[in-house]
């Protein structure tokens, strides 16, 4: 099965059109935690940045300078289109090559369900091994995707792989993504285990690797209370039990 490819407009659209209020609550807070709580950190990586609304979001809520870069043309059209930000760069990249970065010029990176999306485990590597050289030693690289081990169950707002199916090692998955008053969009994803990402990880050279998978239960009451206000949103389903996602933090080491 083809991956999806979010080089077409109608699928860049509608992913735009998703609501994305689990990911913010139980995926991209915990990436931003990691950058935020570090005062040293002044410019960011968002690598594979869609439409934009990840870096635009950390942009607003920081002083961070992002460089948020995509393969996807029309990805950026929307981005650039919908959520300019004085301190938001995007870039168009060709081949997983970020070659407008010098070596060790940038202090975190994350790469927020685009993994995923990735076919080929060396594939994967290949762009592990290009943000490495372009972080600088002792920073943080983020990666968020779709949790394997919560395939088949049905999330408030989407769902990942088939309820009761087992996926082997990169089988062809799809997602589906409800989005309000129009049908799913179907993605067509990638089932790597969690093993992939910490072997791939240490093979190129991060170190200090923490795997975190929240659930509802992880974040305060009060705070739950805010975003279900300012979202409209409380139909939680199985993310009270089940993490939705999963995150991996890891470090460029200095260098010996
Ligand atoms: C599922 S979207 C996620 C977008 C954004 N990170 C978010 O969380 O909203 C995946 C994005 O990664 C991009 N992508 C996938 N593989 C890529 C690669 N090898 N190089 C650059 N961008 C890539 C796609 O074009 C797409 O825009």
């Amino acid at each position: 099965m083809e991956k999806t490819s979010f080089k077409e407009g109608t699928i860049a659209n509608k992913f735009d059109a998703y609501n994305d209020i689990l990911e913010q609550i139980l995926g991209f807070r915990f990436v931003f935690q990691t950058f935020i709580s570090n005062p040293n950190i002044k410019n960011i990586l968002d690598y594979g940045c869609g439409p934009g609304k990840v870096a635009y979001r950390l942009a607003q809520s920081t002083n961070l300078n992002i460089f948020a870069v995509d393969e996807s043309k029309e990805m950026l059209d929307i981005a650039s289109g919908k959520r300019t930000h004085p301190e938001v760069d995007y870039h168009l990249i060709q081949n997983d090559r970020l070659s407008f970065l010098k070596d060790n010029s940038v202090d975190g990176a994350m790469a927020c369900y685009v993994f995923i999306n990735t076919g080929s485990k060396d594939r994967i590597q290949r762009i592990m091994k290009e943000i490495y050289r372009v972080l600088k030693p002792d920073s943080p690289f983020v990666i968020l995707d779709t949790n394997p081990d919560s395939t088949g169950i049905e999330f408030s707002t989407f769902r990942n792989g088939i309820p009761g199916k087992k996926y082997t090692y990169g089988e062809a998955r799809q997602e589906w993504l409800h989005i309000q008053n129009q049908e799913d969009l179907i993605l067509h994803d990638f089932h790597w285990p969690k093993s992939m990402y910490q072997e791939l990880l240490k093979e190129v050279g991060f170190r200090e690797i923490e795997q975190i998978e929240p659930t509802l239960r992880d974040i305060p009451d009060e705070e739950l209370k805010i975003i279900e206000q300012k979202h409209e949103f409380n139909q939680w389903k199985n993310e009270w039990d089940y993490p939705p996602f999963v995150i991996y933090r890891s470090i460029k080491p200095t260098q010996e």
